[in-house]
């Protein structure tokens, strides 16, 4: 993959650079005020910034923030995301949400052009955003030099590893709480890998197609037909046992009553799958340490809730012990790993969620394809 990088901008002293990044953070309140909950995206685009300011570049930094989908709406202002830019680098400008206005994601060439206005240069560095067809992804590419940023050209060589020459054994675990939002993922990945394992509550609807009963689990009964087809492949293995709570009973609060059962084989009516269990979850980690290639994309169970993270915890700490060449996507189970403290020993931890799963489906993003046209460079 062979993206336009800074390098190629050539002497950039003195010149206006937008840069547009990936700052769509969680915030959190605070003494009354909101401020970032995880930096985790700010500090992958501060590499992009020194490179530019070192050369004295003026910079302007741009992102989406949450979805207010064309208007301002206060919630989603940039001003926390502007307050954690300050306190590293005091000297960029921070440009307000890209999505209060309606052109971002409709992908409007007038929006595209009032944004480039006054830009000499443009550093695409929003990997986390490079699957949407936008204004900012995939039209000012068109008008100005345009080039990948650190993040985004690492973000991309690393994934490409598991794209284009993963070493044998390839084990994926894949997890979430809808097979839907997998699916295509699923059967692009069938043909490459040894080995997938599935679970959080998508597996339900695997387990279903088996004959395993599953109680009052979440199942999508309109694609039971294609996980059985999947199934076909031998190449899936599903949980064998869950911890479950009975339906009605509350989950997803950090510590809510301690009442969870845990069933083997089939659940009982009445009862709700949440987590994967014990025996699944040692299963699992034998099959991960296996691996020679890991890509890890979605939760095991109710993360958040921690009668219901043992399995997610078992199977970050199987990633993180493994000497494989390890992948890890999508906002939950990278935030797993990173609150238990297990982020280094994986080899790449992607910013992208849902790009991450596009670009490993695809081989290729929006993104990706505007700035490998290099239209902007007259
Ligand atoms: C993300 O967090 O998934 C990216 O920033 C993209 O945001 P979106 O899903 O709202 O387009
Ligand atoms: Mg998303």
């Amino acid at each position: 993959m062979n993206l336009p990088k800074l390098g190629e901008l050539g002497d950039v002293s003195g010149k206006s650079v937008l840069v547009r990044a990936d700052l769509n953070v969680p915030l959190v309140e605070r003494d009354g005020a909101m401020e970032v909950g995880d930096s985790f995206r700010i500090e992958a685009t501060i590499p992009t910034l020194t490179w530019l300011l070192e050369r004295g570049a003026k910079v302007t930094l741009c992102s989406h923030l949450g979805r207010p989908k064309g208007s301002v709406v206060d919630r989603y202002s940039m001003k926390p995301v502007r307050a954690a830019i300050h306190e590293r680098l005091p000297e960029v400008e921070v440009l307000e949400n890209l999505r209060f206005d309606p052109g971002e994601e409709s992908g409007s060439k007038e929006f595209a052009e009032r944004l480039a206005q006054g830009f000499d240069l443009y550093v695409f560095d929003a990997f986390g955003a490079a699957h949407r067809a936008h204004a900012s992804v995939v039209e000012v590419p068109r008008l100005l030099p345009s080039v990948a940023g650190v993040n985004m050209a690492m973000e991309v060589e690393k994934l490409s590893k598991l794209i284009e020459a993963p070493t044998s054994p390839y084990v994926a675990v894949v997890g979430g709480a809808k097979v839907s939002d997998k699916l295509g993922l699923l059967k692009s990945l069938i043909e490459k890998v040894d080995k997938v394992i599935v679970g959080g509550a998508m597996a339900f609807t695997f387990l279903v197609g088996q004959g395993v009963k599953v109680g009052n689990s979440l199942v999508q009964e309109e694609l039971v037909d294609q996980c059985n087809e999947l199934m076909k492949t031998k190449k899936i293995s599903l949980p064998v046992d869950f911890v479950c709570l009975q339906t009605g009973k509350p989950f997803g609060v950090p510590d809510g009553e301690p009442s969870q059962q845990i069933f083997e084989g089939d659940i009982p009516e009445g009862w709700l799958g949440l987590d994967i269990g014990p025996k699944s979850a040692r299963i699992f980690a034998s099959v991960i340490s296996s691996a020679s290639s890991l890509l890890w994309n979605g939760p095991m169970g109710v993360y958040e809730d921690s009668r219901f993270s043992g399995g997610t915890i078992a199977v970050a700490r199987a990633v993180a012990t493994s000497k494989a060449y390890s992948v890890v996507g999508g906002g939950d189970s990278a935030a797993a790993l990173r609150k238990e403290g297990l982020a280094d020993g994986v080899s790449h931890l992607s910013t992208g969620g849902g790009a991450s799963l596009e670009f490993i489906e695809k081989g290729t993003l929006p993104g990706i394809e505007a700035l490998n046209q290099r239209l902007g460079w007259h």
